[in-house]
């Protein structure tokens, strides 16, 4: 053990947040980095409403960074001394960093959904089908346009598909035409549909094997969607990547170093 009174603090606040893996990822960076001296990263459970106390928390104990995931990626911003351009057009924070007292707020969810599929392709034109439209999708929307990709939008609740879809223009549907993602080259989860190994968005019949499927959910065994999809040979991206490529941005931004991909992965694989 090499923390001191010198080591300095990341955290990440949601709630809930015990089941986070990212305090194992950015742990066994710090360690492959020898940097474990100087950054411990831990998290704690914060309820919706309680965020201004905890920004005073960061000011007053100088902590470095600040993870913040549901519920509290909007809420934080109204205390930030500084918003990045990315993270104002996503409308949420996940990334806090304290800058000598100056609290600065980015967005890394874009990059852990698009990092990953450009490892694999490109995505100019490609029609990519976003399933969901609550705020993991918000980021998704964010770096599939900025990307160039046709994007079209399906949810549950086709008036937040809408308004997604108006803000960042592009096509919407609901649930009911799910059908179409047979045409579409990549198909993303962004519902909590999966969770706990239970059920899929999209029914098996709809995938082949030249898509990429891409699911958010993570968890168990893996999702249904993620085995329908290895089962006829597609390519698949799950959410333990997309975990992995937004702790990547972050980690930089806190350490000030280069991320060590490898390491990050097996911490969490
Ligand atoms: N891997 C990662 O790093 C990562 C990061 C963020 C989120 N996630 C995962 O992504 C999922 C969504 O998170 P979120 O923050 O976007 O949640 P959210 O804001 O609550 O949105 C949930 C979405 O799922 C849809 N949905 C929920 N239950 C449904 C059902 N039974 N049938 C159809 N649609 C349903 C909702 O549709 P309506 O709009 O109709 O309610 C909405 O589009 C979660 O499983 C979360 O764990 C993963």
């Amino acid at each position: 053990m090499r923390i001191s009174a010198k080591t300095k603090m990341c955290i990440i606040i949601g709630y809930p947040v015990d089941h986070s893996l990212s305090p194992k990822m950015h742990n066994a960076a710090y360690e492959a980095l020898e940097i474990d001296d100087q950054f411990v990263f831990t998290g704690a459970n914060v309820k919706a409403g309680q965020v201004k106390k905890v920004i005073e928390a960061v000011r007053v104990m100088g902590i470095r960074g600040l993870t913040c995931t549901k519920p509290h990626k909007e809420e934080v911003m109204q205390y930030l001394d500084y918003i990045d351009g990315v993270a104002q057009k996503i409308g949420a924070v996940n990334t806090v960093v304290n800058d000598n007292g100056k609290l600065k707020g980015y967005n890394t969810d874009w990059l852990g959904t698009i990092d990953p599929i450009k490892k694999i392709t490109f995505l100019k034109n490609k029609k990519v089908a976003l399933i969901g439209a609550g705020g993991a999708a918000k980021a998704m929307v964010y770096g599939f346009i900025k990307e160039k990709a046709n994007l079209k939008i399906f949810n549950r609740t086709v008036n937040k598909a809408k308004k997604l879809a108006k803000q960042f223009k592009c096509d919407y549907g609901s649930l009911e035409q799910i059908e179409e993602v047979k045409d579409f080259d990549i198909i993303v989860n962004s519902t909590s549909i999966g969770l706990d190994s239970k059920g899929s968005p999209v029914n098996k019949k709809y995938l082949n094997k030249d898509q990429i499927i891409f699911d958010a959910v993570y968890g168990g065994s893996g999702t249904q969607l993620i085995k329908d999809a290895q089962k006829i040979g597609a390519r698949t991206i799950t959410g333990i990547d997309m975990l992995l490529y937004q702790g990547l941005a972050q980690f930089e931004y806190y350490t000030g170093k280069r991320a060590p991909l490898k390491v990050m992965k097996k911490a969490i694989s």
